[in-house]
């Protein structure tokens, strides 16, 4: 009896996520492997300088990056920019200083101008805001199985254009396959070789949709290397633990325990 109502909640419990794997929410979405998923996954350093020029050149002319701090940019684990290009980097920027009102030379110690003028979203939290898109009711469920995230949805937008067009209300709207109502008012960002890599990789509009996503992950979340080392040692730690005390345990009640068999 019993067993026969585990393996029923088992069946309907594979079923159920089969099917929620299946459905999926929104637009059309393509996993992608990228570098910094898995347990033991880092951010390939190349892949984020690669993604901050496609940032650059194209993405920051409508969108900001406003919680950003330009810093950063030299951290270990991700884009790893020498404190000097850094601040090279910074200058291009106006900045209005928050203490004397006037305006300046951006500085590493700022952060990424923000920008709203094309009424684009701020790009700072994208990759998180969008992680939960996928899987039934906004669930998540496609990101704990497949790994597929906020990362995937922006390769996703960036390649899913049609080539359709249409205007309403004044406003142009592309058809695209991964955005959620299947028109967005994005006009598609990226063409073939639009920008020109320094380490010699071909610039398709699949590779930098791969860079810029993977660098808008680490800019949502730069810290993602550390919280897995530190889940990792903690981990070991408790496994650690639990043999210790897995041994105490026999040892205390050896006596006792021992005696039965005799
Ligand atoms: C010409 C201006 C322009 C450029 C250049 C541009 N975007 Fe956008 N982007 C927009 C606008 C406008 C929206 C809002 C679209 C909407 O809500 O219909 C948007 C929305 C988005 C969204 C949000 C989609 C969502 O789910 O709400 C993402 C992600 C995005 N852009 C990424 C990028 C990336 C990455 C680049 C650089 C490769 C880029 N954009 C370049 C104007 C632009």
């Amino acid at each position: 009896m019993f067993r026969k109502i585990v393996l029923t909640a088992a069946s309907v419990l594979t079923l159920t996520t089969g099917a929620a794997l299946a459905a999926g929410e929104g637009g059309h979405v393509e996993d992608v492997a990228f570098a910094h998923e898995g347990p033991f996954g880092a951010f390939d350093q190349f892949q984020l300088q690669r993604g901050l020029q496609v940032y650059t050149e194209v993405c920051s002319a409508c969108h900001g990056l406003r919680y950003v701090p330009l810093r950063t940019l030299s951290d270990e684990g991700g884009p790893g920019i020498p404190e000097d290009q850094v601040r090279a980097y910074a200058k291009q920027f106006t900045v209005t200083d928050k203490e004397t009102g006037e305006d300046r030379e951006g500085l590493p110690t700022d952060n990424f101008p923000a920008n709203t003028g094309a009424g684009a979203p701020d790009l700072s939290l994208m990759a998180k805001a969008r992680a939960g898109f996928h899987g039934p009711y906004g669930t998540g469920i496609n990101q704990l199985f497949r790994g597929m995230g906020g990362p995937e949805y922006i390769h996703a937008v960036l390649t899913g254009y049609t080539g359709e067009e249409k205007e309403e209300f004044g406003t142009t709207f592309y058809e695209n396959h991964a955005f959620s109502t299947g028109w967005i008012s994005m006009p598609p960002p990226l063409s073939d070789d639009q920008v020109t890599y320094a380490d010699g990789t071909k610039a398709t509009v699949d590779q930098m949709s791969m860079d810029v996503a993977s660098f808008l992950m680490w800019a949502a979340e730069p810290k993602l290397m550390d919280r897995k080392n530190a889940g990792f040692v903690s981990v070991i730690f408790l496994l650690v633990l639990s043999t210790l005390l897995y041994l105490t345990n026999k040892r205390i009640w050896a006596g006792i325990k021992g005696k039965k068999h005799a």
